[in-house]
């Protein structure tokens, strides 16, 4: 078993985002979260603009990560595996990880939301740990992004901002 699971995760290759990416990007943005505007902390982010690694299966892309470091910080501003369970979250996750040690950030963070139980889990399975719950914080993101939907995964409401964060 292990060996099939080496075999699917070697079967994509991990590199840095190019502008010759942006169009796909775009799509995938748009397809996942509704635009490819992204509002985190009550700040405005144009998530194709921003750099970050793909995953791609020989020309096709399997999945994105975008980040913005700003100081000593790295924040996970998008994260998606297309095709998900086959290791391509957890490649980007660790690509970036490691660039953000590279670039001495001390700290890589990320905000999520309260319905996306499934990322708090990944995440905390990586060594991520919550910081903070920024209760109805999503009224104000919602000013800043009208896409953002009344609900969310299993239809739960989504409300509030899940900070979460692994010291480096
Ligand atoms: C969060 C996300 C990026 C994770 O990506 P992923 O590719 O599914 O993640 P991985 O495959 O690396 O890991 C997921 C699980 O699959 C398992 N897995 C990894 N390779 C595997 C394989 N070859 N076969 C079976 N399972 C495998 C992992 O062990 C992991 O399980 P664990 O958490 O119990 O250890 C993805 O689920 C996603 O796109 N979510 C929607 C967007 C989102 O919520 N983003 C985060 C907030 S910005």
């Amino acid at each position: 078993m292990n060996e099939v699971r080496e075999a699917i995760a070697t079967a994509f290759e991990v590199r840095p985002l190019t502008s010759e990416d942006r169009t796909w990007v775009q799509r995938v943005l748009r397809q996942y979260w509704a635009s490819t505007t992204q509002v985190a902390r009550g700040r405005v982010f144009q998530a194709d603009e921003l750099p970050g690694f793909g995953a791609w299966r020989g020309s096709e892309p399997v999945g994105v990560i975008t980040y913005d470091i700003h100081g000593a910080e790295c924040e996970i501003v998008t994260h998606n595996a297309m095709a998900g369970h086959g290791g391509i979250g957890s490649c980007l996750l660790a690509e970036l990880r490691t660039l953000a040690r590279e670039r001495a950030c001390s700290r890589l963070w990320l905000v999520t939301t309260n319905d996306n139980v499934p990322a708090m889990r990944f995440y905390q399975r990586r060594g991520f740990d919550f910081v903070a719950i920024h209760r109805d914080a999503i009224a104000q993101a919602r000013r800043l992004k009208p896409e953002i939907p009344d609900t969310g995964m299993d239809g739960v409401p989504i409300r509030h901002e899940i900070e979460m964060e692994q010291k480096l």
